[in-house]
């Protein structure tokens, strides 16, 4: 993104994330049955679009769950920030949510223009072909250490395209 989008962004953000933390106290404990059997995730295609500064940054992935147990995405750590949000995006606008459902038998798409892992503040900039590490929390699964590979501004992941 370029530095006006940025700033748009960021100005949005700011506005939502606030709304969105109020807004969300419904915790749907929808875990009627199976409430023993783990969630199976696996995390595939995981990327970050080299950052244009240290300000902020995404990163998509794919989060599977091939169990009947849905789970969900409840926060991400990294050693590149120590402000990690997941976003949804909204009328184009980002807005931080608490969590994200990771449905049974199905997936979480991390994708461009829709929900994201976004970085807040970057301790270096990283370049095209490093990698960054992120942890990502679940309400059930154990954590999951993953791999970005950074990639270039216009990179889109194959999976972002079957719609
Ligand atoms: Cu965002």
């Amino acid at each position: 993104m370029n530095a006006r989008t940025t700033r748009t962004l960021a100005a949005a953000l700011s506005l939502t994330a606030a709304l969105a933390i109020s807004g969300c106290s419904s915790d749907s404990g929808a875990d009627a049955d199976a409430a023993d059997a783990k969630p199976e995730l696996t995390v595939s295609g995981g990327y970050m679009p080299e950052p244009v500064n240290d300000k902020m940054a995404g990163a998509f992935m794919v989060i599977k769950n091939g169990s009947k147990t849905a789970d969900k995405l409840t926060g991400v750590t990294s050693p590149l920030s120590d402000d990690l949000q997941i976003h949804e995006t909204k009328d184009q606008k980002m807005q931080q949510v608490r969590s994200m459902d990771v449905p049974a038998n199905g997936e979480l798409k991390l994708e461009r223009g829709g929900s994201h892992v976004m970085f807040m503040g970057l301790k270096n900039t990283p370049k095209v072909g490093e990698k960054v590490t992120v942890e990502l929390r679940f309400e059930k699964s154990s954590p999951i250490k993953v791999e970005l590979d950074v990639k270039e501004r216009t990179y889109k992941a194959d999976n972002s395209t079957a719609h």
